[in-house]
């Protein structure tokens, strides 16, 4: 019998102009790119312009990501944007983009699930796809993590960066077995207990200001590892794959001992997984989508490949999706 899938018909990325090596930090910090490239694998990040906001970020991915699709705003009737870093504090910077692309009817939101935050737009979005209650969705990672770090904090500010990655997504008729393509299966978790190992010091209901980011780094180590690879394996079990049937993992890219080490526990080799965050950093919601892209782009993603998303973020909120390229 056939069942909508939801289909990937388009994908873009965006970085920022300004790139910032790992050395720029021993200007003002007690660390040196020996350090940050051996415990993170990280070498550079892409740093907004004073000027750019999250949603001038979005915009930018989201007309390539049309682009590929042949699409324009208005083919779109939905779009979720995962962001743990938005224009302001309301409206939703998904009607900002809803906007800027020209989009004139259908709904626009946000999602906040910070690191894991695309992977909960993408869940969404194939809820409504395949429940009939929409055709055509823009799934987006879009963040400023640069206006959040504390840069004397050498934890933290050294790991994350600015960017944004799309992808359209369309309803199409399959037969419901893991050949076909589209998002085939997601896994969503959290928990609440872990809020204080992951956060930002501020808020509209608590401090009435923005915050900066904190992080326990070593306990969400920790958890990244298992929680990553566990929900991997409950993705591909609910799709009726394994992990032999895996072309690619696509994971969040925030450290590359974590990428390596939840690929090792998986069974998957480092040949099939994407790894882009020496360039990027961890850029939080967008780190999935902007590897999507950047993958493509790079000739390593192909049309049929079986993919395996993974993140892990703040809240702790973490969780995987199957899909088929
Ligand atoms: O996307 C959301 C999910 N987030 C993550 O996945 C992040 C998970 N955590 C991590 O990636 C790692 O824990 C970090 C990269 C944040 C830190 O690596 P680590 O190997 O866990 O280092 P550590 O925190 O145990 O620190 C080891 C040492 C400490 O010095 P002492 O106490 O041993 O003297 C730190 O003060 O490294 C020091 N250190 C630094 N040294 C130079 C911490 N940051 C730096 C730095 N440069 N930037």
């Amino acid at each position: 019998m056939g069942v909508i899938r939801a289909v990937i018909k388009g994908c873009g990325h965006y970085l920022p102009e300004r790139v910032v090596e790992n050395d720029e930090f021993t200007e003002t910090l007690d660390t040196s790119d020996e350090w940050i490239r051996a415990r993170t694998g990280i070498e550079r990040r892409h740093f907004a312009a004073d000027d750019q906001k999250t949603s001038d970020l979005a915009y930018e991915a989201a007309i390539v990501a049309l682009k590929n699709a042949g699409m324009t705003g208005n083919n779109l009737d939905t779009i979720i944007l995962a962001t743990a870093t938005p224009d302001q504090t309301f409206p939703s910077t998904a009607t900002r983009l809803q906007h800027a692309i020209g989009m004139t009817g259908g709904f626009a939101f946000d999602i906040q699930a910070v690191c894991a935050g695309f992977i909960y737009a993408l869940a969404n979005a194939t809820a409504l796809i395949e429940s009939g209650h929409a055709k055509t969705v823009m799934v987006i990672g879009a963040e400023t993590f640069s206006r959040i770090v504390d840069f004397t904090d050498r934890g933290t500010c050294v790991l994350f960066g600015d960017g944004a990655g799309a992808l359209v997504l369309q309803a199409e008729e399959g037969t419901g077995s893991g050949e076909d393509r589209g998002v085939l299966s997601t896994d969503l978790n959290s928990d609440g207990k872990y809020n204080d190992l992951l956060y930002v010091d501020g808020g509209v209901s608590s401090t009435q200001s923005t915050g900066k980011l904190r992080m326990n780094g070593q306990e969400v180590f920790k958890h990244a590892v298992s929680k990553l690879a566990s929900s991997g394996k409950k993705a591909l079990e609910v799709a009726g794959l394994q992990a032999s049937d895996v072309d690619w993992i696509v994971p969040h890219q925030a450290n590359l001992r974590i990428i390596s080490r939840t690929a090792k526990k998986m069974g998957v080799s480092m040949d099939n997984v994407v790894v882009t965050v020496q360039d990027h950093g961890n850029t939080s919601a967008a780190s999935i989508p902007l590897a999507l892209s950047v993958a493509e782009q790079r000739g390593q993603i192909k049309k049929g490949d079986l993919l395996l998303l993974e993140a892990i973020g703040g809240g702790l909120a973490w969780g995987a999706a199957a899909v088929r390229w």
